[in-house]
């Protein structure tokens, strides 16, 4: 096998990352998230796209320092080209053309979503095909069938909001800013998981989907019934918290577990920047040890919005598919590509 050494450059949302990967190996992996959109207490694509402009430069010049290789030495640069915020994309893709002009070296397109999806693979060679893939993001809640590289299948999708979507939405009507999900998370840490009662919506449906939204009116009229003056202890909040984040993760863990016992599949990966959260990662790792199957997180690092899972793609694609994994320079970017069968 001729080593490739990699610079991959993750630009989707609101994270600007780049990372250096040799051989399937992550070098460095950098990551600048955006913190403009607090204030506004979601992403605004427009400051999305300008601050990727202004970071972009810089975080690619780290990520190129810290993995000690030098602009030369790259073979190819991979980016993510869907699905995001098309401004966003852009400046990414743009960025990655322009260098690939530059050094002579061709640009790998990677769909975002794929590159959660093998994110599980990462640090765990050992999480061979077949596979299901739970992936639970700000803007994904999927369940995907993959029985060989790049076979991805989703068996299951969210009917509306997305499970990150949700801890966010609830987290700004307690008050929490935004993302919420990390301090819902937090707080509920030292909360009554249950303490109140929140509705698991499509639970027992004979299906793979999942339903948010129903959980963010339920709790709306919870606070405006139960406290229309706001919420006055520290402890109600971090019940409420706790509550919540029970609803949403009983039924991720519900469906997952369904998907891979109907399926007789053993190898489970759960990826996305919601993996990231405490109480569903404890409460994988109880379920698994009362099943014989292998569940496989991701590191923090490579939960949320990164370059490092783009780049390690981008290298499996090389071992897979070969030359086949390469584009020539008239791609483009797609915001939208996610709600299909195959992606
Ligand atoms: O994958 P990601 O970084 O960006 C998207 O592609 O959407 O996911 C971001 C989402 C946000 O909704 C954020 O609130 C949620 O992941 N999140 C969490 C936690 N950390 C991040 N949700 C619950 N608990 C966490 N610890
Ligand atoms: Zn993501």
């Amino acid at each position: 096998m001729s080593s490739h050494i990699i610079l991959a450059i993750e630009s989707s949302c609101d994270e600007t990352s780049a990372s250096v990967i040799h051989d399937e190996v992550v070098l460095s992996n950098v990551i600048s998230s955006q913190t403009i959109h607090e204030q506004y207490g979601g992403v605004i694509p427009e400051l999305a796209s300008r601050a990727h402009l202004q970071a972009i430069s810089a975080i690619v010049d780290k990520a190129m320092q810290e993995s000690g290789k030098e602009y030369q030495d790259l073979t190819s640069i991979a980016v993510t080209t869907q699905p995001g915020l098309a401004g966003a994309l852009l400046v990414g893709s743009s960025f990655a053309k322009g260098l690939g002009l530059k050094l002579g070296i061709p640009v790998i397109p990677v769909h975002h979503i794929e590159g959660h999806i093998y994110s599980g693979m990462l640090e765990h060679p050992e999480c061979g095909f077949p596979f299901i893939a739970l992936i639970v993001s700000g803007g994904h809640t999927s369940i995907f069938l993959v029985r060989e590289f790049g076979e991805e299948i989703a068996i299951g999708n969210t009917k509306d909001d997305a499970a990150g979507e949700a801890f966010d939405k609830i987290g700004k009507m307690l008050g929490l800013g935004y993302p919420a999900g990390p301090r819902i998370d937090a707080l509920a840490k030292e909360g009554n998981p249950k303490a109140f009662t929140f509705p698991r919506a499509l639970m027992h449906e004979d299906n793979y989907d999942f339903s948010f939204s129903g959980l963010k009116t339920s709790v709306r009229y919870f606070l405006q019934k139960e406290f229309p003056n706001g919420i006055q202890d520290e402890s109600t909040l971090k019940d409420i918290c706790a509550s919540v984040q029970e609803a949403i993760v009983e039924v991720l863990i519900h469906k997952l577990f369904r998907a891979s016992k109907e399926h007789r599949i053993k190898n489970i990966i759960v990826a996305g920047g919601v993996s990231a959260n405490s109480r569903l990662r404890s409460a994988l790792q109880e379920a698994s040890e009362k099943r014989p199957i292998n569940v496989f997180l991701p590191k923090l690092s490579y939960c949320m919005d990164n370059a490092a899972m783009i780049g390690f793609l981008a290298a499996l694609k090389l071992r897979y598919l070969g030359e086949y994994a390469f584009h020539s320079l008239q791609f483009t970017v797609n915001p939208r590509s996610m709600r299909t069968e195959r992606i």
